[in-house]
Order: C-alpha cells, then sequence, then structure tokens
C-alpha cells in the first residue's frame, strides 16, 4: 500500500514537473475526424496515427512535455519504425497516458445535461493499460451552463464518476487525471463561470475524499475562471488568472501536486498568456501547468495538412507551441515568444 502510494506520488510530481506539461492527443476518433477534416484530410487509422506519430517524435519533445494522454486506438499502435506508442514514449522520457472514460452521454432525467461513462469494466481496462505501459489516465466530466444548468444532479453524478474512475486507477497503480470542464461557449459572465467552477470542484473534491483518493497522487485539470466565448464583456489576462487562482485557493487541497489546465477553445496565445500569468501570481501549494489539447495540435495540424513533405514543420509549430506553454508554466511567456516561429 505505502509503496504504491509512493509510485503513485512520483508519477504525479513528474506529471507536473517544472518547465514542462502535457499534451492530451486523446482525442476520440469523432472529435480527431472533425480536428482532421477540419484541415482537409480524411480520417482513417493511418492518418490518425501518422499524425500522432509526427507529434510524438518532434525532435527533443520529451524536454518540454512530460506526459502525453494517448487514446485506446493509439496506445495499441506502433511509429512507422515498429515501435509501441508507449515504448517509444517512454524511451524518450516521455509518460504515456490513457483516456478511459468512453464519452459523455445524455443523463436520464435531465434537460439536455450529461453524464460521462466508461466504469464498468474498468478495472480490467486499467490492468491491460497498466500492462501496456500506461502511468497515467485521464477522464473528463462535461459540465453545460445556461438555462438553469449546471443542476446539482448533473454536478453531483459527474463528480460521483470521476471519483469512482480515480479509486480503480489508483488501486492499479496509475495517477488519475481528474477532469471537471466547465464548459466556456456561452455568453455568460465571468462571475457566473467562477460560481459554477467552486460548485463543481468543491463537489468533485467531497467525492475524492469520501472515495479515499490519496490526494498526492492525482492531478487536478480544470477550466481557467473566463467569461463565456460569446460575452462583449472580456476580463483581462490579470483578472483571468487572479479568479482562477482564488477561487482554487479555496476549494483545492494543499496536497494535491498539481493543476494542470485545459485550454477548452481558448486560442493559442490566449491560453499561454492565462497560464503565464497564473504563475506570475504564484504563492500557491500546487504546480501550475498545462494539459492542452487544442492549444498545442491546432498549429501542427494546420501546418501538415496531411502532406508527407510538411512534417518537419509542423513538428517546429507543435515544438514552438511546447516552448511558449513551458514558458508559460514557470511565467515566462510573452507575446514577443509568437514571433520566434519563422514559418
Ligand atoms: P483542450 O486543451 O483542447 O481543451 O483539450 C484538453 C482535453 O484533454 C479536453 O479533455
Amino acid at each position: 500500500m505505502t509503496e504504491r502510494r509512493e509510485e503513485l506520488e512520483e508519477t504525479a510530481k513528474a506529471m507536473v514537473a517544472r518547465g514542462q506539461g502535457i499534451l492530451a492527443a486523446d482525442e476520440s476518433t469523432g472529435t480527431m475526424t472533425k480536428r482532421l477534416e477540419g484541415v482537409g484530410v480524411d480520417s482513417n487509422e493511418e492518418t490518425r496515427r501518422t499524425f500522432r506519430e509526427l507529434l510524438v517524435t518532434t525532435p527533443d519533445a520529451g524536454d518540454k512535455i512530460s506526459g502525453v494522454i494517448l487514446y485506446d486506438e493509439t496506445i495499441k499502435q506502433k511509429t512507422a519504425d515498429g515501435r509501441p506508442f508507449p515504448e517509444m514514449l517512454s524511451e524518450v522520457g516521455i509518460l504515456p497516458g490513457i483516456k478511459v472514460d468512453t464519452g459523455a452521454k445524455p443523463l436520464a432525467g435531465s434537460d439536455g445535461e450529461k453524464v460521462t461513462e466508461g466504469l464498468d469494466g474498468l478495472r480490467e481496462r486499467f490492468e491491460e493499460y497498466r500492462d501496456l505501459g500506461a502511468k497515467f489516465a485521464k477522464w473528463r466530466a462535461v459540465i453545460d451552463m445556461g438555462d438553469g444548468k449546471p443542476t446539482d444532479y448533473a454536478i453531483h453524478v459527474n463528480a460521483h464518476a470521476l471519483a469512482r474512475y480515480a479509486a480503480l486507477a489508483q488501486e492499479a497503480g496509475i495517477v488519475p487525471i481528474v477532469e471537471p470542464e466547465v464548459m466556456m461557449e456561452g455568453s455568460h459572465a465571468i462571475d457566473v463561470a467562477e460560481e459554477v467552477s467552486r460548485r463543481t470542484v468543491t463537489a468533485v473534491f467531497r467525492e475524492l475524499e469520501l472515495q479515499r483518493i490519496h490526494l498526492p497522487g492525482m492531478v487536478l485539470k480544470p477550466n481557467m475562471v473566463m467569461a463565456g466565448y460569446d460575452n462583449p464583456d472580456q476580463p483581462s489576462v490579470e483578472e483571468v488568472a487572479e479568479r482562477t487562482l482564488n477561487l482554487f485557493r479555496e476549494v483545492v487541497p494543499e496536497e494535491v501536486p498539481g493543476i494542470a489546465f485545459l485550454s477548452g477553445g481558448q486560442s493559442d496565445e490566449q491560453a499561454a498568456a492565462h497560464l503565464s500569468a497564473m504563475n506570475n501570481i504564484g504563492g500557491v501549494p500546487w504546480e501550475l501547468t498545462f494539459s492542452y489539447g487544442r492549444a498545442l495540435i491546432g498549429a501542427p495540424l494546420k501546418v501538415w495538412s496531411g502532406e508527407a513533405d510538411n512534417v518537419k514543420k509542423a513538428q517546429e509549430a507543435f515544438a514552438h507551441r511546447a516552448r511558449c506553454n513551458a514558458a508559460a508554466r514557470q511565467g515566462e511567456y510573452s507575446e514577443d515568444m509568437e514571433k520566434e516561429l519563422v514559418a
């Protein structure tokens, strides 16, 4: 038991190590298809594999990336030179992770809210993923806002499922990333986002504690506190940073080693600027880092556009985003860094 706890703590610390962050490359096939088709690329096993290989084989990726969250399809795939993805990642010092939820589904008896599924057979799946080399995992709950949403019902069932997942992950020696995502779409004010995030994260930690989660062996992956994207009254970078940190000071226990934010549809520059501002404020007990999907892969995906000739340039674009966010993770990002990539 003690040994397992120590192993969990070590992995969690490595995931949120200074100067590095996590790449979320775990889009479901449906989401990845949308992303690929968005740049005119057909989505099939091979194109999904090729793009993800491009990302993880970027030279020196391990300097800025501590871990990569894989999807079930990818963790079982091999790079072009025949190495399973988890093995290839471990060789360059990157921790392999795995998304284990099976998506947000309509919540029975609710008015359009969702609950994340995937608990059935999860203990056995964790054993399989551990054998494939996974060191950490991710489960994402989706909390929608507006028109009386979210209800306490939706928050409660999602928090409960997150904790059940986290308990099974830790039992298997795998660090759970606990991701309650309050969606940033809509026209709500920042006050509303703050209140909904407070209700959500408070409920999540209540469940995590009830279900005996070892807090030093987990990572929290939340949204930042922002106004809805359609709200014309957008807060400054500093306000987002301050309100996000103030809220988490209230509701996140000190034992949690790190908070790894999701980007949630922010622009690449915004995602880096907000993270940098938070690290500049500092004075918090946890590491503040990133676990970005879109804010890391959007640029390289566009550059690549399915062309083998573009692989090198796409890797440069990925390395650049990784550098910007790794700097942000230390409070050292500035817009000038954006000029460093010569396209
Ligand atoms: P985004 O950074 O694109 O929000 O993705 C992170 C993630 O893993 C969402 O589950």
